[in-house]
């Protein structure tokens, strides 16, 4: 069957369908938060090969960037013992629904395929548990980016992308100086905590990020290098400008696009919106990574719950190899802003900031400074990123001192362990 269901995909992702794909094809009810217009453009190439095999999609959006909606419907759902069958789903996150016994395995598939030869191991660990896959990874996303606006940089007299904090700091004092908000932001908890680790790599580097964000070090999150941290992040708030509270992601790249701002401090689905909006990256909007040298991993990948009924069953596979398939892997990421999970695709055809990440997240896994993202769920369970988030929000909404930040932030950590 699953030889079956691989040449079926190869075959209808040429653009030939043949009638036995029928048998293979399957349902999926498949839940995520992809609405933007990048992430609605990507999921749907995801609906129109898994319909090529005669698959039937149902399409279970809810929006909300970041998933935060998306997750409290997925836990409704499951608590009333009607589970989706797929989930748009990551890190700590996969392997919680599996220990409560919530998730289908589709190691038959992964087998056959060899997807342990093709992933990143760290990647292939997140995805299985108890040595057999429950989730198929669809991307790579990198948090810490820097998009900007060059015709933007170019009145305000701003030569290049910031490489340091302070150097990012003068730009965007350039920008307001100029007329132009100098950082496009949302004001929502998961975009101020996207700010939030960013800038924790960039103050304190790749060991200090993972004994802080990950390990949760209590001297770590009460240290001077924390209050640093904190202090960059309240010049960033100074940046933003009035009516950030609230607003979407995406309208925030959109001030961006339209040159309205000069910066966003945002994951590479922004980038999905700047190609959806017919910009290409590296020429019309400039892409650097935020400044501490590592690379913040945030990967995409959708989960197998308990699910019976032939059909169901068959829809999971279906999924599972074509969510795996090279040619997918390119077509969806070339949508999505993101680089491929898979080792083997060619990025010939991405833009110029895909293949700077690929080509940092090489070197960030020789100099062991690739981190887990907090804001998007890879590292923590969410219990302690939404005690984390909550502190960063209050922080970036108030007055509070960046000594008391740290100090409290502490404590969050404590009180969800
Ligand atoms: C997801 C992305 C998504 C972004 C904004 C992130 O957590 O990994 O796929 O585009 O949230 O919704």
């Amino acid at each position: 069957m699953v030889s079956i269901i691989k040449t079926l995909t190869t075959a209808a992702l040429a653009g030939g369908i043949c009638a036995s794909a029928a048998q293979a094809g399957g349902t999926v009810e498949v839940l995520h938060w992809w609405t933007s217009g990048g992430e609605a453009k990507a999921v749907g190439e995801l609906k129109k090969a898994f319909e090529s095999l005669n698959g039937t999609w149902i399409d279970s959006p809810i929006a909300g960037g970041g998933g935060d909606a998306a997750m409290t419907a997925l836990r409704a759902r499951v608590v009333a013992g009607n589970p989706p069958t797929a989930v748009q789903l990551k890190g700590p996150g996969i392997q919680e629904w599996a220990l409560e016994g919530a998730l289908n395995d589709v190691d038959g598939v992964a087998t056959a395929e060899n997807w342990d030869s093709v992933l990143p191991p760290a990647l292939a660990s997140i995805m299985k548990f108890e040595g057999k896959y429950v989730a198929a990874p669809v991307n790579i996303h990198r948090v810490d980016w820097i998009w900007a606006n060059p015709d933007a940089l170019k009145k305000a007299g701003v030569e290049a992308m910031p490489t340091t904090w302070a150097e990012f700091n003068a730009a965007a004092e350039k920008l307001r100086a100029a007329g132009i908000i100098p950082l496009a932001h949302g004001g929502q908890p998961w975009q101020d905590a996207t700010l939030f680790e960013d800038v924790v790599l960039g103050v304190g580097g790749a060991d200090f990020y993972r004994k802080a964000l990950v390990e949760l070090d209590q001297a770590a999150l009460t240290s001077d290098t924390m209050v640093a941290a904190f202090d960059q992040l309240r010049m960033l708030r100074g940046f933003v400008d009035p009516n950030f509270s609230g607003r979407d992601w995406n309208l925030a790249t959109a001030m961006v696009s339209r040159g309205e701002a000069g910066f966003q401090i945002m994951g590479d689905w922004a980038k999905g919106e700047f190609l959806a909006a017919g910009l290409v990256p590296g020429v019309d909007i400039l892409c650097a990574p935020t400044p501490g040298g590592g690379f913040v991993l945030n990967s995409d990948s959708f989960t197998f719950f308990k699910v019976s009924g032939a059909d169901n069953l068959a829809g999971q596979q279906t999924l599972a190899s074509l969510i795996m398939s090279p040619d997918f892997q390119s077509v969806f990421n070339l949508a999505k802003g993101s680089i491929p999970a898979r080792t083997d695709v060619s990025l010939d055809a991405f833009d110029a900031c895909a293949k700077l990440s690929h080509d940092d997240l090489v070197a960030a896994i020789a100099n062991n400074a690739l981190v887990p993202s907090m804001a998007h769920e890879m590292a923590v369970p969410r219990s302690v990123r939404g005690e984390i988030m909550d502190l960063v929000t209050a922080f970036f909404n108030s007055g509070m001192s960046s000594q008391d930040a740290a100090k409290q932030l502490a404590a969050a950590v404590a009180r969800a362990q």
